[in-house]
Parts: C-alpha cells; sequence; structure tokens
C-alpha cells in the first residue's frame, strides 16, 4: 500500500549497523513493497528495532514466515518449547507462574544465551534471522547486546584477516554447553553432533562478509584445538570491543529482528529470582549449508 510505504523511516542506532524502524504496524499483513524495503534494511543494516508493535504469536509468527521457513525450537530443560515448535518462550516462570532463579537448572539454556552467539549455529543449516518480541520486561537489566561481525571482519588486521579466509569452523552444541554445565554439555552433543560452517560468510545480496563464530564455535579445521581456542577468542575480542556494540534496552512492545548470519549477540543479566523477564522468539531457518559443498 502506498501510504504505508511512504511512512515507512529507517533511522540508524548506531554508527556502524542497527536501525531502527518506525511508520509499520506489525500486527497487520505487510504488503510486499513495505516487506521489500524491510527484508532491504535487514540486509544492509543487520538489526532492526520496531517500537509499540504489541504482538500476538501468530502475528509475530506471520511476520518471520514472511523470510522463509520458521526454524523448530530446541528442547530444553526450561521449557522454552512450552509454546509449540515454532515459538521459544524465554520467560523465567515455572508452570506454577513461580520466578526461577539463576541458580535453577531450568535456566540453563537462557544461561547460555548470556554468551555471545548466533542462534543455532550448531545446526547443519543454521537459522538465517530472529525475531525477540518484549512481553514483560524487568525494570533493570535484561538488555540485549549486538556485535556486527561485518564490522570485525572488515576491521580485521591483515594478519588475522589471512588466518581466517577460507578456512572452515566447527561449530558444537555440546561444546558450548559443556562451558556452563559439562554433564548437561555431554548429554547435548549426543542429539547434536559437531558442524562444519564457513569462518567467513558473505551476505548474498550485498556480498559484504562477515566472521561467523560465537559461543557454538568451538574449533578451527587445519590449527590444533589449543590455537583454535586462542584464535576464536581473538576474533571474538575484536568483534566485541564497546564501541562495536549496540546495546538494546528493551521497552514492552518492542519487536527486535537481527540477521544471525552476521551479527553475535548476548542477553544480559538480571534479577531473575525477583523480576519476570518474558520475551517470544521466532526464527526463520537458513537455506543452505554455510560451508562450500565443493569444500566439504
Ligand atoms: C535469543 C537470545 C537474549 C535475550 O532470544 O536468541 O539470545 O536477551 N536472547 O533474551
Ligand atoms: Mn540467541
Amino acid at each position: 500500500m502506498a501510504i504505508g510505504t511512504s511512512l515507512l523511516t529507517i533511522t540508524p542506532a548506531h554508527p556502524a549497523f542497527a536501525a531502527e524502524v518506525s511508520g509499520v504496524d506489525l500486527t497487520r499483513p505487510l504488503d510486499d513493497t513495505t516487506f521489500d524495503r524491510i527484508a532491504l534494511a535487514l540486509d544492509d543494516y543487520s538489526v532492526l528495532v520496531f517500537h509499540g508493535q504489541a504482538l500476538s504469536d501468530e502475528q509475530q509468527m506471520a511476520i518471520s514466515e514472511r523470510w522463509g521457513r520458521p526454524e523448530t525450537t530446541v528442547r530444553t530443560l526450561g521449557g522454552e518449547d512450552r509454546l509449540g515448535a515454532h515459538i521459544v518462550d524465554l520467560s523465567n516462570t515455572d508452570a506454577e507462574g513461580k520466578l526461577m532463579g539463576w541458580d535453577d537448572r531450568r535456566m540453563l539454556y537462557q544461561s547460555g544465551n548470556q554468551l555471545w552467539h548466533s542462534d543455532s549455529s550448531f545446526k547443519p543449516v543454521p537459522a538465517h534471522s530472529s525475531a525477540l518480541s518484549a512481553r514483560v520486561i524487568p525494570p533493570e537489566g535484561g538488555e540485549t547486546e549486538f556485535a556486527s561481525m561485518r564490522v570485525a571482519y572488515e576491521s580485521l588486521p591483515e594478519d588475522l584477516r589471512r588466518q581466517v579466509d577460507g578456512k572452515i569452523v566447527v561449530h558444537s552444541f555440546g561444546f558450548s554447553r559443556s562451558l556452563i554445565d559439562p554433564g548437561i554439555g555431554t548429554e547435548i552433543g549426543r542429539d547434536y553432533p559437531p558442524v562444519r560452517h564457513a569462518l567467513v560468510r558473505a551476505n548474498p545480496r550485498n556480498g559484504r562478509k562477515s566472521l561467523y563464530i560465537g559461543s557454538h564455535a568451538w574449533y578451527i579445521e587445519g590449527l590444533g584445538l589449543d590455537e583454535s581456542r586462542m584464535l576464536i577468542l581473538k576474533l571474538l575480542e575484536h568483534s566485541v570491543r564497546p564501541d562495536r556494540v549496540y546495546r538494546h534496552r528493551w521497552q514492552v512492545g518492542d519487536l527486535v529482528m537481527w540477521d544471525n548470519r552476521c551479527v553475535l549477540h548476548r542477553g544480559r543479566l538480571w534479577d531473575s529470582a525477583r523480576h519476570q523477564r518474558v520475551m517470544h522468539r521466532t526464527t526463520v531457518a537458513g537455506d543452505c549449508p554455510t560451508a562450500d559443498p565443493a569444500y566439504l
């Protein structure tokens, strides 16, 4: 619809990436022109923030489905799959409505969200993008931070860039969870075998390259484990320098969409034993493995 399109405004939210989108009502079906502009903005900015969107789960699902097939939620201890197969329920209340603190084992999956990561990078075909909607927020803390892995790649010193170009990185859910709880890590590792990904990925529309690491990144093929770990940590440190991070302070009704192919994100702590936080996430599946099939 011409009117809807003309009101759409995209305002950068950080000097290097991330933008706020206004002038669109996401509770209504998006016309093709508006969708195309938003999709282009997601390819350009990697993180999009929409305020004042009181979405139902169905409406949130409908937006994500414009990009493609929804991902299936991972079965976890905390019941993050209780809203069905396609909505991740990030909430710190149990079935009786009681708050769960960080020492509660059912919060294990959510603790993992506090490590820099890209959603489901442990899957053979990892996520394209995620959309997170704030339903209840705590009075302080609980922000979500984003780091552009394009900016990270583009600002790599020459010697580091030579070390990453053309490499394969192995991501593993078992590995990342073993950092939080070794027992659980082993269990999860059985269900999710390690997967191979391109360490440097390019956006198919604009060609911009990005680093593909995060908490699930375990080792780099061709390097020893120690050397891999040191390189991955060095790359992470470079990527999440404070001036390269967009920190989102949530308001109820915000919807934030991010491109998992080229940003890392992490949740920040809040007082989970005292304050409720409810976020619903929909995730769009990617369309192919990331490593060049000829290379596999
Ligand atoms: C997620 C995630 C962090 C947060 O939804 O994928 O990592 O701040 N969330 O809730
Ligand atoms: Mn996440």
